[in-house]
C-alpha cells in the first residue's frame, strides 16, 4: 500500500513538491546537535541483542508534553543503537551501576516525528532510520515501523516516551 503511495508521489513530484503537507522519510528531522540539545529520557538494555539503546526527546516538546494532556505538534524522538561492551569471550561487562556498558559507536539511528500538519496511518507521526553518519540507510523499508508502532496506538504510537511522560506527571 506504501509502496503505491510513493509511487503515486513519484509521478506527481512536481505538484507535491509545493505541498508541505506530504510526509515520509526525507521530511523527518534529524538536528546535527540532538545529543547535546535533546533530553536522553532513557536507556534500555538488550541483554539477547547484546545492545543497547539510548532514546533522546527534544526538550521544547518534553516540557509541553509533560505540562498537556497530549504528545504535542513538534515532538522528535530519537533512538540510537550501540552495541554493548564485550570481554574477549564476547561476554557482556557490566558497569558499577548494574547496566550494560554502551561503546561510543553508533549502529543505527531511528526517529519519529510528529507533525500536525503529516496525516499517516500512524497519526501525524511519520519515521525515518540513519547510517551512523547520519544519512538516510538506503535499504530502509518503513512498512514495519506503522505496523508495529500501531500496536501503541493507546499511547500515542510510543513505546517508551509515553511511559516516560506519564511517570513524570504523577
Ligand atoms: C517489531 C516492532 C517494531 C518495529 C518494526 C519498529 N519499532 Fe520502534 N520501537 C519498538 C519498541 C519495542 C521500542 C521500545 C524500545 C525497545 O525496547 O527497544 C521502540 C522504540 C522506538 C523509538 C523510541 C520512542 C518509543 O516509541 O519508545 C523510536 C524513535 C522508534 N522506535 C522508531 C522506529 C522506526 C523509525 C522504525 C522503522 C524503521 C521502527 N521504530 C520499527 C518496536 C518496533
Amino acid at each position: 500500500m506504501r509502496g503505491f503511495v510513493f509511487g503515486l508521489i513519484t509521478a506527481s513530484a512536481l505538484v507535491l513538491a509545493a505541498d508541505k503537507s506530504s510526509s515520509g522519510p526525507d521530511e523527518v528531522s534529524l538536528p546535527e546537535n540532538y545529543q547535546d540539545e535533546f533530553l536522553n529520557y532513557l536507556d534500555v538494555d538488550h541483554l539477547d541483542r547484546k545492545r543497547v539503546r539510548k532514546m533522546y526527546v527534544n526538550r521544547e516538546a518534553h516540557a509541553a508534553a509533560v505540562a498537556g494532556e497530549d504528545l504535542p505538534d513538534g515532538t522528535l524522538l530519537i533512538m540510537e543503537d550501540h552495541d554493548a561492551t564485550t570481554d574477549a569471550d564476547g561476554n557482556l561487562v557490566w558497569g558499577d551501576d548494574g547496566r550494560l556498558i554502551a561503546l561510543d559507536a553508533i549502529t543505527n539511528i531511528f526517529v519519529m516525528e510528529k507533525n500536525a500538519a503529516w496525516t499517516t496511518a500512524n497519526g501525524h507521526w511519520d519515521y525515518a532510520w540513519y547510517l551512523p553518519d547520519g544519512s538516510p540507510r538506503p535499504d530502509a523499508s518503513f512498512d514495519g515501523c506503522f505496523s508495529c508502532h500501531a500496536n501503541r496506538a493507546d499511547r500515542d504510537f510510543t513505546f517508551t516516551y509515553w511511559k516516560f511522560v506519564s511517570d513524570r506527571k504523577r
